[in-house]
């Protein structure tokens, strides 16, 4: 499944039996093992940047460079600076670049959005929003297993990533980890508390080493109060609304697509409509909702979550020059 009107001319992976398997089977015309051998072979219109954290610096300094945009997978870096670098390095260039942060393209959370937006509930006052699971993440991910920082690097950033949609901007964070398997290395569950700059609270929860069955994977449960009611989704994609006493369920579930398979389908789906909504706005000369920017307060999120774990004080995060309000 392709996002419309976008043509895949070339991949790229240093693993040449990857990269030819990809092109194999999407169909892709020509596949190379060295990004730049890519960029000076092609004409290209923008970059999908899909590999780990640690070499989306040095691709994605490549791609600006010769004035194409790029998405870029998340989490965007290993740290904060290095985050910075890259959204900086495509101002320098003057190009677009994009984060593809998935989980506020979900069906079930944009439902929620949606809700949000009817103003039923109200204004926001508190909200938990929770990614709790046992399901094996390290089968795929074997890595995982030797990341220092772990969890809210992989996972947290999504749920921290949709409680700014949901609840705006944060002033100040804590945070508790854990490490409940001895397997890992680093954190493999966390528990924040934010303060959102609107007085709203919530509490954002990532663990992967939960034990309660039926286990939601992969579902983002969650509650949210207003001054006139309340949003619950339960697991199956029950959502519940509250309005002025009144309540109403409905099952928010995104359809079963020709490429997509249960429990997956709805982080799958998402991935589509994060680039539909990516390259729709770039072909509006807009910026995209998840644009490196807007992705830098989300990673100041995370990266004020391990420092809040580490001195067990409440940390302010971190701001890139370009959002700090001046005057
Ligand atoms: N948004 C989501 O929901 C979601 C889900 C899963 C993974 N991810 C992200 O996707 C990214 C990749 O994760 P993965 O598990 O597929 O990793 P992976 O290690 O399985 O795959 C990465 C691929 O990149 C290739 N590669 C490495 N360096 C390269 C280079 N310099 N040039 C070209 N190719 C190179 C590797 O050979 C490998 O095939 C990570 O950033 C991860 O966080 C996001």
């Amino acid at each position: 499944m392709k996002a419309d009107g976008v043509e895949l001319v070339a991949v790229c992976d240093i693993d040449p039996n990857k990269a030819e398997a990809a092109a194999r089977q999407f169909g892709i015309p020509r596949h190379y093992t060295d990004v730049a051998a890519m960029l000076d072979g092609e004409k290209l219109d923008f970059v999908d940047i899909a590999t780990r954290m640690d070499t989306h610096r040095a691709i994605a300094t490549q791609v600006f460079a010769r004035g194409i945009p790029a998405i870029v997978q998340k989490p965007l870096a290993p740290d904060w600076d290095e985050a910075v670098a890259i959204v900086d390095a495509a101002a320098a260039a003057g190009v677009e670049m994009a984060v593809h942060e998935n989980f506020r393209y979900q069906v079930p959370l944009k439902a929620v959005r949606s809700v949000l937006d009817s103003g039923v509930i109200g204004e926001v006052t508190w909200a938990r929003i929770s990614f709790r699971t046992g399901y094996d993440i390290y089968r795929n991910q074997p890595y995982f297993r030797k990341e220092a920082r772990f969890s809210i690097l992989d996972v947290g950033i999504h749920v921290l990533d949709v409680a700014r949609f949901y609840l705006g901007e944060v002033e100040r964070l804590s945070c508790e980890t854990q490490r409940r398997s001895p397997l890992n290395l680093g954190e493999d569950t966390a528990t924040m508390m934010l303060r959102h700059t609107s007085g709203a609270v919530s509490i954002v929860e990532n663990t992967y080493e939960s034990r309660e069955l039926p286990d939601p994977f992969p579902q983002t449960l969650l509650v949210i109060e207003g001054t006139r009611g309340a949003i619950r989704m339960n697991p199956g994609f029950r959502m519940v609304v509250t309005s002025d006493g009144v309540t109403s369920e409905r099952i928010v579930d995104s359809p079963l697509l020709p490429w997509t398979a249960h429990p997956w389908h709805i982080a799958q789906e998402s991935v589509l409509l994060t680039q539909r909504a990516i390259i729709g706005a770039w072909r509006e000369k807009r910026a995209a909702d998840t644009s490196g920017e807007d992705n830098l307060k989300t990673f100041a999120l995370v990266e004020a979550a391990y420092e809040a774990a580490q001195t067990h004080q409440a940390v302010a995060p971190p701001q890139h020059r370009s959002l700090k309000v001046s005057g």
